[in-house]
């Protein structure tokens, strides 16, 4: 087979269906590679261009909402386990704590510095409420109750499952029992509920574990436009590289017990060699290494959980995870500063030390505070 690279979408999708038809049988399936970050697809052999684009962003959705579909409580749980077991000392709820810190100290600062302003928050893939909940912790934690009452949240999700539950979650915390917070929720099935959030609208924007589900970083064109001239873009996510090469997904499927016939043609496919891996961790530094690591245990680790559970309920491992310091390109070439030398004029960033908080050991779990560029630069 040597047919690559593809960037007809026809041929793209057809190389899709034979990649996931040779994985479809393992416990744990790779799923679409469509669900890969788009910086990371021609090393699959897929090109990227004006032309494509668009429908491999709707494909990718696609593939992330019926893979959606699929999860119920025993996927979470399995999916729960296996962070444990795989050696991260650290899970969605600590990342939740970390932006709801984050979010209030810089709520804080822009608070201190108008002191009468009316701030509106956005929390975009809100899911159950647990990260909009983790703000109001921060905001009990620091007795910000003044500047509770100051604001009004926003909750954007896809799931209306997920929004009902946020609601109810966030209508019984604490913090309600004696101060009324306002929110508000916006539910749609893709993109087109970005569209919802007004420009420069919302003081600050915070997210978790979420931006690893979009495959290019169209969305923060609207988040930006969304934010105020000051707005500030906090952002809790997981980093990892281990889906930037086939040589490391052979690895996975290698570890998950993939048949020799299969593995063979998944090398020859992607022109790999066995040990490629290990060529290509030469480049890379000590945290990276590791939290790939991790993430091979992880993965290996829930398709041994998912052997216990219904087929029609197992998720696919591919998503579109990057690495921190393509993050932070995404955002400057969409007209965030990243860097706290740029940020330490800002009134959102007075006395901070950092702008990056590490919630992990080795950097695989992050929380960062970013703020709007005044003049948007140049886009590439
Ligand atoms: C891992 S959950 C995180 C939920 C919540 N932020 C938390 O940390 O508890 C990811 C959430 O992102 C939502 N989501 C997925 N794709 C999205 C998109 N394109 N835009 C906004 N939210 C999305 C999912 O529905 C899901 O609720």
């Amino acid at each position: 087979m040597d047919f690559l690279p593809v960037r007809k979408l026809d041929d793209i999708l057809a190389l899709d269906k034979m990649v996931q038809e040779l994985t479809c049988k393992l416990s744990y399936p790779m799923g679409s590679l469509l669900k890969i970050a788009g910086r990371y697809l021609p090393n699959f052999g897929i090109e990227v261009t004006d032309q494509n684009r668009a429908e491999l962003e709707r494909s990718s959705l696609t593939n992330y909402f019926s893979c959606w579909g699929r999860a119920a409580k025993v996927t979470l749980e399995a999916i729960k386990k296996a962070t444990t077991d795989a050696g991260f000392p650290v899970n969605n709820s600590h990342l939740n704590d970390e932006v709801g810190k984050m979010t209030v100290d810089v709520l804080m600062n822009l608070a201190r510095a108008d002191k009468t302003r009316q701030f509106m928050l956005t929390d975009i893939g809100a899911g159950d409420g647990e990260t909009t909940a983790a703000v109001f912790d921060a905001m009990c934690n620091e007795g910000a109750f003044d500047l509770a009452e100051r604001c009004e949240f926003l909750l954007v999700e896809p799931s209306e499952e997920n929004l009902w539950n946020a609601s109810k979650n966030l209508r019984d915390h604490r913090i309600n029992q004696e101060h009324k917070v306002r929110i508000a929720t916006v539910g749609g099935t893709n993109h087109n509920f970005l569209g919802r959030i007004k420009d420069g609208e919302s003081d600050v924007i915070y997210s978790s574990a979420v931006f690893h589900h979009m495959i290019f970083p169209t969305y923060l064109d609207r988040l930006r436009e969304g934010l105020a001239a000051d707005g500030v873009l906090v952002v809790g996510d997981w980093y990892t590289t281990i889906f930037k090469h086939p040589a490391f997904v052979a690895e996975i499927l290698r570890n998950l017990d993939i048949d020799k016939p299969g593995y063979a043609e998944f090398l020859s496919l992607f022109k790999c060699s066995e040990g490629d891996e290990k060529r290509l961790t030469q480049h890379m530094d000590r945290d990276e290494i590791i939290t790939n690591f991790r993430m091979l245990r992880y993965i290996v680790t829930i398709g041994q959980e998912f052997q216990k559970i219904p087929v029609e309920n197992r998720d696919e491992f591919l998503e579109g995870h990057c690495s921190f310091e393509d993050r932070k390109v995404d955002l400057e070439s969409k007209g965030f500063m990243t860097e706290m030398k740029q940020l330490s004029g800002h009134h959102g960033f007075s006395k901070m030390h950092t702008n990056v908080r590490n919630v992990d050991p080795y950097g695989a779990a992050k929380v960062g505070a970013f703020a709007k560029q005044p003049i948007l630069r140049k886009q590439r």
